[in-house]
């Protein structure tokens, strides 16, 4: 390093020197500065309570096409069915089964109204891609038997302005003439714990990694809320589609707030837990389940799939009645004994009282004789002083 550069570094050094505030003898030091938490920073927080997350799949499906739990869920389950969506997201997984599995109906629910807004959207846009292959359809069969085209390419077909070309009016009547055959989709904003009054009731009920944070925010008191009004919204043999995360899932989340780590603590049935409740204290049969491999292990979920059983519940109900009555049988008889045991004891007290009172008179009897005894012995001394004394006077 030559001279002049070395200068320069030296001029440097004493610049930023200068810069710093220098620290008299006698003054006092001002408190360290911490990093506080901004609003900001606080805000982000508490951004995803309810796993709200606007960019969950874009995460979920890293590096795959498809969600892997549309290969493992069999169509069979949702063939025809009114369907129930809880905590949809932004409607990818929920648009994936209504219409790849040709539901009769589906409902999905958010607590998050712009995850719902997003679902809205997500319907409209496949609702007229289906609508456009439908039409390509017909123009391609037109092609062929009114111009007398042989093979119609491709290109041709997804050629957009070739769609808006023909009339409204009669792309119209090409749908409505076909009827083309679309499930009964609607997307609303709700709490599910919201409202317990159930107004409609469904045969498929799926529920998806939302239990975390049902747990998280309304303790174990909302987990068992939200499968009572599960089951009481299922059809007799509606099936119910729980995919629960792992307690291990919640050790970070749980800092997130105060709440959170007070329901934590206090919990009592943990996810591990759900499959024994559920059948044995809810009436659910567990039909199976299946595991589902994730590239990511932080998604690879098992999923339940239960069947509410009516026979099951009355059956429960039944068994509880009796063991109730049992218990109440059981009550009454130990009740009858030892007021047996009590009545028994007093009329005991009351023959020794007899007995000894008995003895009493007794006594009294034998004190009277003798009593008589003693006045006949002194009558007989009487007499016979008397007759001393005669015997006196007659020497
Ligand atoms: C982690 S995401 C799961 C999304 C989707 N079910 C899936 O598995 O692909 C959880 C979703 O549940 C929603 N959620 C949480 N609590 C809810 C509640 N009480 N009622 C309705 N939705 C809720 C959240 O807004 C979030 O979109």
């Amino acid at each position: 390093m030559n001279q002049e550069n070395q200068q320069n570094q030296r001029n440097k050094r004493n610049k930023r020197k200068d810069q710093k505030p220098r620290i008299q003898k006698n003054q006092k030091q001002q408190p360290k500065k911490f990093k506080t938490k901004t609003k900001k920073n606080q805000n982000k927080k508490n951004e995803f309570i309810f796993g709200n997350y606007s960019r969950y799949y874009g995460y979920r499906l890293v590096n795959q096409e498809k969600d892997p739990r549309i290969n493992i869920l069999p169509s069979k389950l949702f063939e025809g069915k009114n369907c129930l969506d809880i905590g949809c997201n932004s409607g990818f997984l929920t648009l994936k089964i209504a219409y790849n599995y040709n539901v009769k109906s589906m409902v999905g629910i958010d607590i998050d109204n712009s995850l719902i807004n997003k679902a809205k959207i997500r319907n409209r846009k496949k609702k007229e891609k289906i609508k456009n292959k439908f039409i390509q359809e017909k123009i391609k069969e037109k092609l062929k038997t009114e111009y007398g085209f042989t093979k119609v390419p491709l290109s041709f077909l997804v050629n957009k302005d070739l769609i808006e070309m023909i009339e409204e009016d009669e792309k119209k009547k090409m749908i409505e003439n076909e009827e083309i055959q679309m499930p009964n989709i609607e997307f609303r904003q709700e709490n599910f714990l919201d409202n317990l009054e159930i107004k409609e009731k469904f045969e498929v009920i799926l529920c998806l990694s939302v239990t975390k944070w049902i747990h998280l925010n309304w303790g174990d008191l909302g987990i068992k809320k939200m499968f009572r009004k599960i089951y009481d919204s299922l059809e007799v043999n509606g099936l119910f589609i729980l995919e629960p995360q792992p307690l291990k899932s919640y050790i970070k989340r749980k800092k997130m707030n105060s709440k959170f780590a007070h329901h934590f603590k206090r919990m009592k049935l943990p996810p591990e837990e759900f499959e024994t409740f559920l059948t044995k204290e809810m009436g659910f049969i567990l039909k199976s389940k299946l595991d589902v491999p994730h590239p990511s292990t932080g998604f690879s979920r098992n999923i339940y799939i239960y069947e509410k059983s009516k026979e099951l519940k009355e059956l429960q109900e039944l068994q509880q009645e009796s063991k109730e009555l049992k218990e109440l049988k059981e009550l009454q008889e130990e009740l009858q004994e030892s007021k047996d045991s009590k009545e028994l004891k007093e009329l005991q007290e009351l023959q020794e009282l007899q007995q000894e009172s008995k003895e009493l008179k007794d006594l009294k009897e034998e004190l009277k004789d003798l009593k008589e005894e003693l006045k006949d012995f002194k009558d007989l001394k009487e007499q016979l002083k008397d007759f001393k004394d005669l015997k006196e006077q007659l020497k």
